[in-house]
């Protein structure tokens, strides 16, 4: 009996951390964008001057950082609109993999990326976001073939 009480704390524990709190993703979605004016967006904030997106390029913008970040391409797992939002309005919060050292964050682990929040109107959000997912290839995930076994 002591057993499956033991048993029970973990457990809790661990259906309390999977509830949803205030700070959650839960009810977020986006309203549709137009992902030709989001590249346009996307142009005109001068992204570019940071990190480099397969077909856009613009060899007038001065660079900022020692090396471009990239965007789109493969990925092992989906671009939720939450987390490209997120890496917009709010970069800090989760640094690209790879990019939390020095050039790229400041002293305090801070992503150097350029605040746009009081500049981007919520429209221009939408659509740069709308035109950044599609961006992103889910790379399909490679099985291994192991040989067959025959008995
Ligand atoms: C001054 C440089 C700078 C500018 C300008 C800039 N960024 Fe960034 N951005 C960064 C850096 C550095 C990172 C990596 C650290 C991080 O995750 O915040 C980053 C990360 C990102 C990421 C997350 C990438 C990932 O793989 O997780 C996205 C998305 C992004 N930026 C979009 C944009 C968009 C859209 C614009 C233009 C509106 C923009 N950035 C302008 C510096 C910049």
């Amino acid at each position: 009996m002591k057993t499956i009480r033991l048993m029970l704390i973990p457990l809790t524990l661990l259906l309390v951390a999977c509830t949803e709190g205030p700070e959650s993703a839960r009810g977020f979605s986006l309203p549709e964008g137009n992902a030709e004016a989001g590249k346009a967006v996307f142009i005109s904030y001068q992204c570019l001057a940071c990190h480099t997106l397969q077909g856009v390029a613009d060899n007038d913008i001065a660079q900022q950082l020692p090396k471009k970040v990239p965007l789109g391409g493969d990925v092992s797992k989906i671009k939720t609109y939450g987390e490209l939002v997120t890496s917009v309005i709010n970069p800090s919060h989760k640094i690209a993999p790879g990019f939390k050292r020095e050039g790229y964050t400041d002293e305090e682990g801070q992503s150097l990326m350029r605040n746009y929040n009081d500049l981007m109107t919520v429209n221009e959000l939408v659509d740069l976001v709308t035109f950044l997912q599609p961006q992103y290839n889910l790379k399909p995930f490679n099985r291994t073939n192991y040989p067959q076994y025959f008995p």
